[in-house]
This record gives structure tokens, C-alpha cells and sequence, in this order.
């Protein structure tokens, strides 16, 4: 017996109290992934009861964590808007943005629609951590802006918001009505972030259906205009936020970063397989940190291996869409508040975002 089925049949003994039934024969259990000694899943509920249904997902949690093969488990809960007509919640619910004081809008989770105005929605995703999504989401926007896309970047890294910092805006967002929160803009492109409700330096404890309640109203209750694109810049990993988004969110693609060796591949393949079964097309890999020149010696390095993401990309049957070399400039301009395809347009660093904005777009994914 796997792992999974080892869950499968352990939530199969988690009884609901508001149906009498159990969590799996009530259809309940979704997105459940298995990796290594971690277990993850979503537990769809009913809006209205979603505050109720925390010991319901406490004890969900315990049962799995009592196998003896799981170590870690993260049990998230979603509210499903589908089931019969229930009135909108009356007070808001644990997802409330903190601080805001935002009123949600209901129903809490409309199922999967586009934001108001959004054209599509491609998400940027990394199995592992620091491999450069953030870099190439805000590169990438700006040279799509540049080409004539009307773009958003949406930040949805709350454990680590870098976009605010990368594109160059500060300060809170305003929310006039209490309803719709207003986006930043800068460089041609609407940029809305978690951190930007938050401050840099402050960590928040994100509970799941408060993460999951924050995404929401991130793309529901954001006033983004109109956009052909509408860029996410993913945690990395295949956590709640990835599981949320692809279950929430129609996504047109995602596009997933890794440097080129073996272990960041592994983590890569990963982050694919969780798109695969969640139906999300993969646009393509993006190898980043493939080669270094040396200003000294002007000859090419590769300090993490070489053509390991042209292997893996054709070995998975998706397009490798650029590969950006390691350079000094990328760094120094992203620190700076002005992606290099902002600050230095022409120079040779430019060049492989540029391909990648031209690759995107002819994925065929603005239609
Ligand atoms: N091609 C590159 N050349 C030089 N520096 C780079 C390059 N790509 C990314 N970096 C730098 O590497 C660091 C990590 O990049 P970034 O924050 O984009 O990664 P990430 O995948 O978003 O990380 P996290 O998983 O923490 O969100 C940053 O300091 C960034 O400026
Ligand atoms: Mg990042």
C-alpha cells in the first residue's frame, strides 16, 4: 500500500460532523500530494461554515500525521462557493488581510474566474528557493510592458516579497472604499504584493485559510485594470499558495525557473508535476545562472553546470524558453529598484529577457 493510499484511507476515517459523512467518500479532499515525508491537501468547504470547520481540519491533520511515514502535513481549507445558495458570510473570515481591515467580497471564493479586466494569468514557479523566480517575473514584466502588453505582477511570496523591492515602489497601497485595494505602478507595470501591506521587515505567521483568504482578495479585491497578463511571483516550493492558486485561479501557464544543476532540476520536475495533475499548462523552463563571464578573464564558466535544462526540457516535452546567464548587472539592478531590462534596455544582460518576453508570446498564450 503507498503512502497515499495510507491517507486516503486514514481521512477515510475523519468524519465530518455536519454530513455524518466521511472526508473522502464526501468528496472533500482535494490536491492531495504526497512528497517524501510530507503530506499535503485542501479541504473544500462550505463558505459560510469555514470558521466552523478548524477542528474538522485539526483532526484531518492528526489522523495523517499519526502514519507511520508522514512526518509533516499541511492541511489547508478552502471555501467551495459552490454548494446550494448560502448568504454571504457576516463578519469577515479568517482571511481577512490583517491591518486593512479589508470587508472580502462575496462570495468568499467565486469559483475559478478571472479578476474583473484580467486577460490571463501565467504563474512563475520554482521547486527550489533563490533560483531567480522573482528576477525573471520582474524582468520579464517590464519587457512585455515594453512590447506593448499591458501587464501586473502579483507577489504572492508571503514568506519572502522581493517584487516591491525589485520594481522600485514603496509604501501602502490605499483602499478609498474599503472594498478594492488600489495597485502601485512603476515602470509600466501594476504591481500589487503581499509585503507592500506588510513592511519588509515584518514577518507574519501565515496560517492556511488566512493565506488562502489573502490570495483571494489579492485577485479579487485589487483594482487591476485592464491587463492582457497578469504575472505571479510563486513561494517556492509546492505548497499552499501553488495548491491554492491552481484550484482557484484559471492560470493560462506557469512557467517554472531553475538553475541547471541536478538538485534544482529535481526540485524543478517536482513543481511541474504538480502543475501536470493540476491541469496548468506548462509554458516552458527557464535555466537561470547557466554561465558566468569572467571579467578578468572573459572567458565562460559554468558555475552550476551546463545544459542540464535543455536535457531536462526536452526529456519532459516542454519548451526551454531562455537562458540567462549569472551576471554582476542582473543583481546590482534588481537591488536598485529598476529591473536591467529597465536600467540598461540595449546591454548584452537585456538580451535573454527580451528572448524570453518574445518566447512567451509565442507560446500563444495572450491568444
Ligand atoms: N541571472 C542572475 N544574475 C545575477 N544575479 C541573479 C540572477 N538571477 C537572480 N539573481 C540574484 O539572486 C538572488 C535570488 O534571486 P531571486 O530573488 O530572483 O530568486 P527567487 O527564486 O525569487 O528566490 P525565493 O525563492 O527566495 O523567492 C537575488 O539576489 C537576485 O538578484
Ligand atoms: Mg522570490
Amino acid at each position: 500500500m503507498t503512502t497515499r493510499d495510507k491517507v486516503r484511507e486514514a481521512l477515510g476515517r475523519v468524519i465530518d460532523p455536519a454530513s455524518g459523512k466521511d472526508l473522502i467518500s464526501a468528496g472533500r479532499i482535494k490536491g492531495l500530494t504526497v512528497d517524501g515525508d510530507t503530506v499535503r491537501f485542501v479541504i473544500e468547504v462550505d463558505p459560510v461554515r469555514a470558521n466552523a470547520m478548524e477542528p474538522l481540519r485539526k483532526a484531518a491533520e492528526q489522523a495523517v500525521m499519526a502514519l507511520p511515514d508522514v512526518a509533516h502535513v499541511a492541511a489547508v481549507l478552502t471555501a467551495h462557493s459552490a454548494e446550494g445558495n448560502a448568504p454571504p458570510p457576516s463578519r469577515a473570515p479568517d482571511g481577512a488581510i490583517p491591518d486593512l481591515g479589508l470587508k472580502p467580497k462575496a462570495p468568499v471564493a467565486p469559483e475559478k474566474s478571472l479578476p474583473d479586466g484580467v486577460k490571463s494569468i501565467i504563474a512563475i514557479a520554482s521547486g527550489k528557493g533563490g533560483v531567480g523566480k522573482s528576477t525573471v517575473t520582474a524582468n520579464l514584466a517590464v519587457a512585455l510592458a515594453a512590447r506593448g502588453k499591458r501587464v501586473g505582477i502579483l507577489d504572492a511570496d508571503v514568506y519572502g516579497p522581493s517584487q516591491p523591492r525589485m520594481m522600485g515602489v514603496s509604501g501602502r497601497p490605499s483602499s478609498p472604499d474599503g472594498n478594492t485595494i488600489l495597485p502601485l505602478r512603476n515602470h509600466g507595470v501594476t504591481l500589487m504584493s503581499l509585503g507592500l501591506m506588510t513592511g519588509e521587515s515584518e514577518a507574519i505567521v501565515w496560517r492556511g485559510p488566512m493565506l488562502m483568504g489573502a490570495l483571494q482578495q489579492m485577485l479579487g479585491q485589487v483594482a487591476w485594470g485592464k491587463l492582457d497578463v497578469l504575472l505571479v511571483d510563486l513561494p517556492p516550493g509546492t505548497g499552499d499558495v501553488q495548491m491554492t492558486l491552481s484550484q482557484k485561479t484559471p492560470l493560462s501557464g506557469a512557467i517554472v525557473v531553475s538553475t541547471p544543476q541536478d538538485i534544482a532540476l529535481i526540485d524543478a520536475r517536482k513543481g511541474i508535476d504538480m502543475f501536470q495533475r493540476m491541469d496548468v499548462p506548462i509554458l516552458g523552463l527557464v535555466e537561470n545562472m547557466a554561465t558566468f563571464v569572467c571579467d578578468e578573464c572573459g572567458k565562460e564558466h559554468h558555475p552550476f553546470g551546463h545544459g542540464g535544462a535543455r536535457a531536462e526540457a526536452e526529456k519532459l516535452g516542454v519548451p526551454l524558453l531562455a537562458e540567462i546567464p549569472l551576471d554582476l548587472a542582473v543583481r546590482v539592478a534588481s537591488d536598485s529598484g529598476a529591473p536591467v531590462v529597465v536600467q540598461n534596455p540595449e546591454g548584452p544582460e537585456a538580451k535573454a529577457f527580451w528572448a524570453l518576453a518574445e518566447a512567451i508570446e509565442k507560446t500563444g498564450v495572450f491568444g
